[in-house]
């Protein structure tokens, strides 16, 4: 907690929700309580209907109350970070761990939030047993009933499903752009039998196909849209439910995006599919070490990728993929070259908003 003590980290937790746009007002308040006339993320979404919100992180969720009380006061929909991925979720191939997943379905129960289900497949963060158990006599089964357990689980309770998460990998050499995943290598047609059963066991959730790297103007990524326009085509052609695309959104400080997104919106739009922004952060790691300059441009990088994607009413979602500089996975992967920290999100590492911050609520308020 930067030298702070967790006393300390709860205050300033507190004043952290008083300030609009990086101009803070230094007001003691309990944690998570925002100044009268302060306008929240969520505030600004329920005008229009939109939903906002981000990732959390279901252990910091349980014991900090002021990451907690600043998720409730900004998000009207969340996201298990890692909680509801496949290895978390299942210790052996016949138990299932719940606990995390229901804390988490609890707290949007009891804050008035929708939840998102991240993810059925996913070619990482698959449990220790999966290479040595799963083989092309049984991977529909496991993949089946995993989905039948977990989706049943919270069927009602689940705005969307990431029923499968980046499965196009070009560079792999496969058919059709496939990533050479391990489910792909066990089942190779994972994606239809995902799909079908997710429907199957919870007909009220929306089912989203979620990838990155679709967001540039560079040719790998013109390359990866049409990979993926292609699959869900696919998909639809063989009767395949599908509703949704999350564009990830991982995106680089000082970049512009522009036309090739904007053509990929309006395609997913015309093959009659909505379209969430569902990862968003906006990584520091180019930019020189200044604070200021980081956050503005930052901030400026916010503004111009959601005035771009918002105008498009198709765009039903936006989560950003953390909600403060303290708990980002680019601090983890990818992170700086200088080890300072990633100013990728919209609250700093003491809760306090900033400029990101600013920029995210004017492109929700426009909404
Ligand atoms: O919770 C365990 C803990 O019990 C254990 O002691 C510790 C030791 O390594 O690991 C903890 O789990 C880690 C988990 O994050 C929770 O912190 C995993 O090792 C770590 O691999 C995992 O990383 C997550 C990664 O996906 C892999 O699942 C990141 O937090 C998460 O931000 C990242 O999210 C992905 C999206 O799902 C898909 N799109 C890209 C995005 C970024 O990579």
């Amino acid at each position: 907690m930067g030298g702070m003590t967790r006393r300390e980290f709860v205050v300033s937790a507190g004043v952290a929700s008083l300030a609009v746009a990086g101009c803070a007002r230094r007001v003691a308040r309990p944690a998570g309580a925002m100044a009268p006339g302060t306008e929240t993320l969520r505030g600004a979404a329920a005008k229009s209907g939109f939903l906002v919100g981000c990732a959390v992180d279901v252990h910091r969720l349980r014991d900090t109350p002021a990451y907690a009380a600043l998720i409730a006061a900004q998000a009207n929909l969340v996201v298990a970070e890692s909680e509801m991925k496949f290895g978390p979720m299942r210790p052996s191939p016949t138990t299932f761990f719940w606990d995390d997943a229901d804390f988490l379905a609890a707290f949007a129960e009891q804050h008035g939030m929708k939840l998102r289900g991240h993810n059925f497949v996913w070619h990482r963060q698959l449990p220790p047993w999966f290479a040595g158990y799963v083989t092309p006599a049984n991977a529909k089964q496991v993949l089946v009933e995993h989905i039948r357990a977990v989706g049943g689980r919270f069927r009602g309770r689940v705005h969307s499903w990431d029923v499968v998460n980046e499965a196009i990998q070009i560079s792999d050499g496969l058919p059709e752009g496939m990533r050479d995943s391990p489910w792909q290598k066990v089942l190779p047609g994972y994606i239809d039998v995902a799909f079908r059963e997710a429907r199957a066991v919870d007909p009220h959730a929306l089912l989203v196909y979620n990838d990155y790297g679709i967001e540039s103007d560079r040719p790998d990524a013109e390359a990866k849209r049409q990979a993926v326009l292609a699959l869900v085509r696919g998909m639809q052609r063989r009767g395949v439910p599908i509703d949704a695309v999350g564009v990830q959104s991982h995106i680089t400080a000082g970049q512009m995006y522009g036309p090739g997104l904007k053509a990929f919106l309006a395609e997913v739009k015309a093959m009659g599919l909505k379209v969430l922004l569902t990862e968003m952060d906006v990584n520091d790691r180019e930019l020189g070490p200044d604070v200021a300059m980081r956050d503005r441009v930052v901030a400026e990088t916010y503004a111009s990728y959601l005035g771009m994607t918002l105008s498009d009413r198709n765009v039903i979602a936006l989560l950003t993929w953390g909600i403060t500089d303290r708990y980002t996975w680019l601090n983890g992967e990818d992170n700086r070259k200088d080890g300072l920290h990633n100013r990728c999100l919209p609250f700093d590492e003491d809760l306090r908003p900033k400029p990101a911050f600013g920029a995210e609520l004017a492109a929700v308020e426009r909404r």
